[in-house]
């Protein structure tokens, strides 16, 4: 007697702690690394539709960009009709048939994403999926979608009729777990990307209500000094990612122009050791041959796609010189050796600072090659806005 409700109350705890660990597994699955892709927002705006997604679809490929491992053609805000008189959403004139472009971007061995707000509206003012939450998700797996951006804005105004921060915070996390639940129940994997502007700390239960991902800023723009901000205003946050759920500094503005080579390679390098979602945000059917260099190095892509899903942090920060540090799965490190100041500027890393003991192997991954062995002090000219990242072994 004694033993069987022993093995009752095992068999309660088990189920209780099974739902947890599947859906874990199920987050990981989904986005183990962090996701990879092409967003319209940051190029297009509203000027985005059937013929620039499927000129994006097949310029990842030609480009080499779905071979370097982006995946996703997310189409952003503006895409939004009417409702029919039954709810169900209906696309705008820019977008005849999405069935249709989900078959072609899913023909060149790419995935499909789409934007919807958990308000009445989105931030361009297009219909959101509030009250319509199950519908939606019906509607999207339908077409064969695979990621969903989930946007706060209309619902902002809801938030700021209730009574207290406390409710106006529930009622968003209330609206991103009836979303996850509707995802959930349509049986497609759907990689989910709350984006609610870093607000609440949402690292602290972005994971808790299903997200994949969750922005942690407002918007980048492709100026320097945003980016910048952005970038090195990330430091703190790295114990909140793991396989299946990652901080999103926002999406890559390498190739819009605004910015020096040297500044895309620090956006670029940052972004990885931040194990951020790789979302470029030019238009990949005009790309320059640098522009396409910047976006599909392979050994800095593999610094942000390292399987071991361990975020980098700031190490120092002496004036304008700053050092940050990814430990990777292989046991060696991503190390990041920042030059903030406009000029040139003398940099000294000390390894030992970084946990290794005596002399180290180095690899400069921008220029893939190898710096043989360096001395634990070493010291590296930084060209203004530039980086050097090395990929250091013991
Ligand atoms: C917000 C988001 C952007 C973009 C626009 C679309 O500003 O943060 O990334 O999705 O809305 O309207």
């Amino acid at each position: 007697m004694k033993s069987f409700s022993r093995i009752s109350s095992l068999l309660f705890v088990a189920l209780c702690i099974l739902p947890a660990s599947f859906l874990q597994a199920q987050a990981a699955d989904i986005a183990a690394t962090p996701p990879m892709g092409w967003n319209s927002w940051n190029h297009f705006h509203n000027k985005v539709d059937d013929a620039t997604i499927r000129a994006q679809a097949e310029a990842m490929v030609s480009s080499g960009m779905r071979d370097a491992g982006y995946t996703y053609i997310n189409i952003d805000d503006t895409w939004e009709g009417e409702r029919d008189s039954s709810g169900v959403i209906h696309t705008n004139d820019k977008f005849p048939d999405m069935k249709a472009l989900a078959d072609f971007v899913h023909s060149k061995g790419l995935k499909i994403g789409i934007y919807s707000s958990p308000g009445p509206k989105t931030c361009a003012k297009y219909e959101g999926s509030y009250g319509h939450e199950l519908q939606d998700a019906q509607t999207y797996a339908a077409w064969g979608i695979d990621y969903l951006k989930y946007d706060l804005c209309g619902m902002r105004d809801q938030m700021k009729a209730a009574g207290s921060p406390e409710e106006a915070h529930k009622m968003m996390v209330d609206a991103y777990i009836k979303m996850r639940d509707a995802l959930r129940s349509t049986g497609r994997p759907i990689v989910y990307s709350l984006c609610q502007y870093g607000n609440d700390a949402v690292w602290e239960w972005g994971a808790s209500v299903g997200g994949n991902l969750w922005r942690t800023t407002g918007d980048i723009n492709d100026h320097y000094a945003r980016m910048e901000e952005i970038g090195f205003g990330q430091a703190g946050l790295a114990r909140f990612a793991a396989p299946g759920h990652w901080n999103d500094p926002d999406m890559l503005e390498v190739g819009n122009g605004g910015m020096s080579s040297d500044e895309y390679r620090m956006h670029m390098s940052l972004w990885a050791i931040l194990a951020a979602p790789l979302l470029a945000g030019n238009d990949l059917s005009t790309m320059t041959p640098e522009t396409v260099g910047l976006l599909t190095n392979k050994e800095v892509i593999a610094i942000d796609q390292d399987r071991a899903g361990r975020q980098g942090d700031r190490v120092s920060a002496v004036g304008p010189i700053e050092i940050w540090a990814r430990s990777l799965a292989d046991g060696s490190k991503a190390v990041g050796i920042f030059n903030r100041h406009p000029g040139p500027l003398s940099a000294t890393v000390d390894f030992k600072q970084l946990g290794f003991n005596r002399t180290v192997k180095a690899r400069d991954l921008w220029l893939q090659k190898d710096l043989g062995k360096l001395d634990p002090t070493y010291t590296a000219k930084i060209p203004g806005h530039g980086v050097l990242l090395l990929r250091v072994s013991q």
